[in-house]
């Protein structure tokens, strides 16, 4: 059956109050009120389902409605103990020793928790910069890359670039840098790989720049959210090597990679290098606010580093969840899974790109994340009406 994807005489009747006492920034350019939900489904008020290709934004990889989530957050809840600030509790040191050990990588050893994806950034910002000047007073400088995006307030939009987005602060850091991302449309054989990253450096940054002394962090978004645009492997290992020579820290934010959904536990894996820093969140808590930095006990405790704490963060429920999402990653053997049925989905997007090459300019992504970048955005409302929904799938 095809219908619209939403109908404006219901949505009328439920986007009033959104409209009147809540700001416009939260509106849904996709009008469903969500009421339900299951697995890879969601219901919404109108008793209309729908496949939630998003997995809430990245956030439920362990699917809507999971059991074992339901018990184990209720069992805190129960217990009394939601809210603990920084005091001890169980549910936060099972939660921390399980993520390290679910990682196992060897420099990523410590971790802090905090509560959505743009302060785990912030977090980063700061640990990276305190780091550095613990090595030498200068060494602040943060390079990224244009068009990655790290999260809304004032330093996550800074590390995401000038852009339409950042303009509101006003300044721009001048020790944060950003060079061009090796879109493959742009690399149209390995020839315009060779060199791509040192070639960017030497439009940005004058000769003579010294990037031991000045510079402290690379920092990725593990691929291009909006697109699901990986790097070429070559590109991320030059920049690895860079940062060898000059002792700078490579750091991935894995705000979307991370925990299985690429196909592996984390994004970074995909190209054979070793981060000095991670940054995690949306998959994370499985629908909690959990969000964190993790990285090494001599960047995590460097002697400049100042306060860390913040009043909700990895209080005991958010643990709990998180602890359930590592449990169900790992007893699902959920990594492998998202690594089968992406091949299975990037094969059957391979074969509509061909079969609508009149219109699909190029599908891209790894495991369960993928795009499909049309050749003109014109297309885009009319499809949107052709979008399918499914009935009686509880
Ligand atoms: C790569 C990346 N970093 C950071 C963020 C910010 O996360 P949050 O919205 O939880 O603050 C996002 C959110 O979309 C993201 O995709």
């Amino acid at each position: 059956m095809r219908e619209p994807i939403s109908d404006n005489k219901n949505y009328n009747k439920i986007s009033k109050n959104f409209l009147k006492y809540e700001s416009l920034g939260m509106q849904p350019n996709i009008r469903i009120q969500w009421s339900k939900a299951k697995n890879y489904y969601v219901e919404d008020r109108f008793k209309k389902k729908y496949i939630d290709f998003t997995s809430g934004i990245f956030a439920v990889n362990i699917g809507h409605k999971n059991k074992n989530l339901i018990n184990s957050t209720t069992k805190v809840l129960r217990s009394g103990i939601a809210h603990t600030y920084t005091y001890f509790n169980q549910h936060r040191e099972n939660y921390v020793k399980n993520l390290i050990n679910f990682i196992n990588h060897k420099k990523l050893k410590k971790c802090h928790l905090v509560s959505s994806g743009t302060e785990a950034t912030e977090t980063a910002l700061k640990l990276v910069r305190t780091y550095g000047q613990s090595i030498n007073k200068k060494k602040i400088g943060i390079i990224c890359i244009k068009g990655n995006w790290h999260g809304r307030t004032v330093g996550s939009q800074m590390l995401s670039g000038k852009n339409g987005q950042s303009k509101w602060i006003g300044y721009f850091d001048k020790n944060i840098f950003h060079v061009d991302f090796p879109y493959p449309w742009k690399i149209k054989d390995k020839r315009d790989l060779n060199g791509f990253f040192k070639k960017s450096l030497k439009k940005r940054f004058k000769s003579g720049f010294n990037f031991k002394k000045n510079i402290t962090a690379i920092l990725l978004e593990t691929f291009q959210g909006w697109g699901a645009v990986f790097y070429p492997k070559e590109y991320v290992q030059e920049i690895k090597s860079f940062c060898n020579k000059n002792n700078i820290l490579l750091c991935f934010d894995e705000m979307q990679s991370g925990f299985g959904r690429t196909g592996k536990k984390f994004g970074f894996e995909h190209y054979n290098v070793s981060p000095d820093l991670i940054c995690c969140g949306k998959g994370m808590g499985s629908g909690f606010p959990l969000s964190g930095v993790i990285t090494s006990k001599k960047v995590m405790d460097n002697k400049l580093v100042s306060g860390l704490s913040s009043t909700h963060s990895s209080n005991a429920l958010v643990c709990a969840a998180g602890l359930t999402t590592l449990n169900e990653i790992k007893n699902k053997k959920l990594v492998k899974k998202s690594a089968e049925l992406g091949k299975f989905l990037h094969v059957e997007l391979e074969k509509l790109r061909n079969k609508f090459d009149n219109i699909i300019f190029q599908t891209l992504g790894k495991g369960l994340i993928a795009s499909i970048i049309f050749k003109n955005k014109k297309i885009l409302p009319q499809l949107k009406s052709q979008i399918m929904f499914q009935k009686n799938v509880y």
